[in-house]
């Protein structure tokens, strides 16, 4: 078991297809940040790595949707994303892209390494192709109607009404997106990865970090590098189906060309989640460039001392504990240019709903992050969503929670405080600490600073983020009640001494909060830090190796200490007019929501009354097969079939016109209700009909089964 010196810290890169959302930050980005945060207060070795996923179908569907380039979807949410990350205090070390030159030239070293080796698996196979716009089809190019559910927009990966997986080939009427064209049947050749060849190896991997089977004494020394239920449970699911071969290149014009001058590789880029995953090392490759030490990324990629943790949310796992390990072990089997670490901890995130739905980027249902800080400050968002952190099972952001968290929380108990705190001694100390508090009069506030940290430290490592949040806040509780309890402007009436130390204390508290809630809200706790007279901020007082929490078990601030003289009000408090309008907009966005669902519910549910058996069993229904069809004359909507059912010849005049021509209707097996009586239409004699759905559109379909020797048999 390694002793780790030094931190890698990865948070998954979001599509720059569309803006981030709370859902995202709570997942992934707040966790890693508030992780990354305390451990460089605590002076450790750390670096934040992220950036945005610019390859794949989701970036081109969306370049099609808005009648853009790729390209220019991708700049755009990209710096969009980026902002907002800014804004909301999340400190990346390096927020890259992977449309990045040194991207491209990562993803096709990996590529070439696997292929050199022999490695990949090269398969053909038939997919649909669209004729008009000359392309092969990826699953979520094609569209058609659900075998399941009869939902006429089915998407080809999935049907989102039924929630049933699809390949596209199992869809009915398929089209292609791209010219709305019935694609045809075409035969390509990818690359696969074989997941396989590494079960046994993958398999030992999560072996280690699964509780239930790791050493014991890895437990005791390292508990930090237990993985999460949820995460093993996930990647054992997987493991226990046998790994199977990954196509690991498209048929695609956006993305990454397969790195190969050859007839084969012609028109094939990798598959988006090959090269997204392998994102996190070139980006750390261009840190290091940054930093003016074009080979320090191997000193957390490569130095098996170095602890990597990759922050994800739950829908992305096995891409973390399977594929992108798959990768690196390929990479490393033999390998004459340095051995990667394979990540020691992966905390996948449950989801967070907003105000009890799921976040749905494509129903428009969601609270983006850039939108929310134009209204509300960042430290008020990070604290409540840091105190419903989904680390095992979802939680629910509400604009009540929100409001009483900053009301309650943030400014009637630590803004109160503090701001009492420098007023009184601004006005009656002539804002100088006014006594020099000694640390018996410090483990004397009813604060066990030693536990607090032992706790903190817990927490953060641990990835117990609303615990690190709360043991925060419980911490400005502690001071808030000393401050009240002590009343020291009752006492300074009496004893001045006795308010000089209250004040002393108080203020010495106000700087030990600003240092232990530094990680959740790191823009007030800079606020306060100047408050106090100090003139860096307090990222700028880090120094590598020595923790600066450690000055929470003494009393910092020494007698004579000059604060800033000022003072301000560190939160607003929410009123109810400020969210009012934010309660209409999601009032508006489940309405919507709802009438969609209600309409497809309908769709599904609306039965006719029930009717007995006996009641069935009286229709009967055959098989008949049409052997001539004409129109009808003046009855445009008509089409006068004959079908022969068994030894019967029967007619029967059908509303399906419009349709099928009478040439394509002869020769069809249809389902005819063949005791239904006889009814006039039109002067003409109808003795049946025949059974067909109506489509989009309206548009019918004739019931058609098929069968052998099928003709005048009952259908049951
Ligand atoms: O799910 C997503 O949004 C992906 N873009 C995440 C990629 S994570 C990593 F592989 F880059
Ligand atoms: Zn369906």
């Amino acid at each position: 078991m390694p002793q780790f010196t030094k931190t890698l810290v990865t948070t998954a890169l979001p599509y720059a297809n569309g803006p981030v959302h709370l859902g995202h930050l709570a997942g992934v980005y707040l966790p890693a940040d508030l992780y990354v945060r305390y451990k460089r207060l605590k002076g450790e070795d750390v670096i934040h790595i992220g950036g945005s996923d610019e390859h794949g179908v989701p970036i081109t569907i969306t370049a099609e949707k808005e009648g853009i380039a790729p390209r220019d979807v991708v700049d755009r949410y990209h710096r969009m994303n980026h902002e907002a990350f800014l804004k909301c205090g999340i400190s990346f070390d390096y927020y890259g892209r992977t449309t990045s030159g040194v991207h491209h030239k990562t993803a096709q070293e990996f590529f070439t390494e696997i292929e050199q080796k022999g490695i990949f698996v090269k398969k053909t196979e038939k997919l649909f192709f669209d004729r008009k716009a000359e392309r092969f089809l990826s699953d979520r190019y094609v569209t058609g109607t659900c075998p399941i559910c009869n939902n006429t927009e089915a998407n080809g990966d999935q049907c989102e009404q039924c929630g049933t997986h699809l390949s596209p080939l199992e869809l009915i009427n398929p089209k292609s997106k791209l010219s709305d064209a019935t694609p045809e049947l075409r035969e390509t050749m990818h690359w696969y990865f074989p997941l396989g060849r590494f079960q046994e190896e993958l398999e030992r991997y999560v072996h280690r970090h699964d509780l239930q089977t790791m050493p014991r004494e890895d437990i005791e020394n390292d508990p930090y590098s237990i993985w999460r239920p949820n995460v093993v449970n996930y990647t054992r699911t997987w493991l226990k189906q046998g790994l199977k071969d990954r196509a690991i290149t498209r048929d695609l014009a956006w993305g990454i060309k397969v790195p190969l001058e050859n007839e084969e590789a012609a028109g094939k880029v990798l598959y988006v989640w090959f090269d997204a995953v392998l994102g996190y090392i070139s980006f750390t490759r261009e840190w290091a460039e940054q930093q003016g030490d074009p080979e320090a990324w191997k000193r957390y990629w490569q130095d098996g001392k170095s602890r990597i943790v990759q922050f994800i949310g739950k829908d992305n796992v096995v891409f973390h504990t399977l594929m992108l390990p798959a990768i690196l072990m390929a990479w490393n089997e033999a390998s004459q240019s340095g051995c990667y670490n394979l990540a020691d901890n992966v905390p996948a995130s449950e989801f967070m709903t907003f105000e009890g739905r799921k976040f749905s980027k494509s129903r428009n249902y969601a609270v983006y992050l850039g939108e929310f800080l134009e209204t509300f400050p960042a430290d008020t968002l990070r604290y409540s969503i840091a105190m419903n952190y989904p680390e095992n099972k979802d939680t629910d952001f509400s604009w009540q929670d929100f409001q009483n968290r900053t009301n309650g929380e943030l400014a009637d108990t630590l803004g109160n405080f503090i701001k009492r705190s420098v007023d009184f001694t601004n006005s009656r100390f002539d804002g100088q600490v006014p006594h020099a508090c000694t640390p018996e009069e410090w483990n004397a506030l009813g604060i066990d600073w030693q536990e607090s940290l032992e706790q903190l430290d817990l927490a953060y490592e641990g990835f117990h983020f609303r615990e690190a949040a709360s043991l925060g806040m419980d911490i400005a509780r502690a001071a808030n009640r000393f401050l009240t309890v002590s009343e020291p402007w009752k006492v300074i009436k009496i004893e001045r001494d006795a308010a000089a130390r209250t004040m002393a204390l108080s203020l010495n508290l106000c700087h030990a909060l600003s240092i232990a809630l530094f990680p959740v809200i790191p823009e007030t706790c800079n606020r306060i830090h100047a408050m106090l007279g100090f003139g860096e901020r307090i990222e700028e007082l880090v120094t590598p190796g020595k923790s600066l929490l450690a000055e929470l078990l003494s009393p910092g601030l020494k007698r004579g200490h000059k604060i800033s003289g000022k003072s301000e009000i560190l939160f607003t408090k929410i009123e109810e007019s400020d969210i009012a309008p934010e309660l209409a907009k999601i009032e508006g966005l489940v309405a919507e929501a709802e009438k969609r669902e209600a309409g497809a519910e309908q769709q599904k549910m609306e039965f006719k009354p029930l009717i007995s058996f006996d009641d069935f069993l009286k229709v009967d229904l055959r098989v008949g097969r049409v052997i001539a069809a004409e129109k009808v004359q003046k009855a445009a909507k008509l089409l006068k079939l004959q079908l022969q059912v068994g030894s019967v010849t029967k007619q029967v005049l059908a509303g399906i016109a419009k349709y099928y021509s009478p040439e394509e209707m002869v020769g069809k097996n249809v389902v005819i209700v063949a005791n239904l009586a006889e009814r006039t239409i039109r002067d003409d004699v109808s003795e049946g009909m025949i059974l067909a759905v109506e489509g989009a559109d309206g548009k019918l379909f004739v019931v058609e089964p098929e069968g052998n020797e099928i003709n005048g048999r009952q259908i049951q």
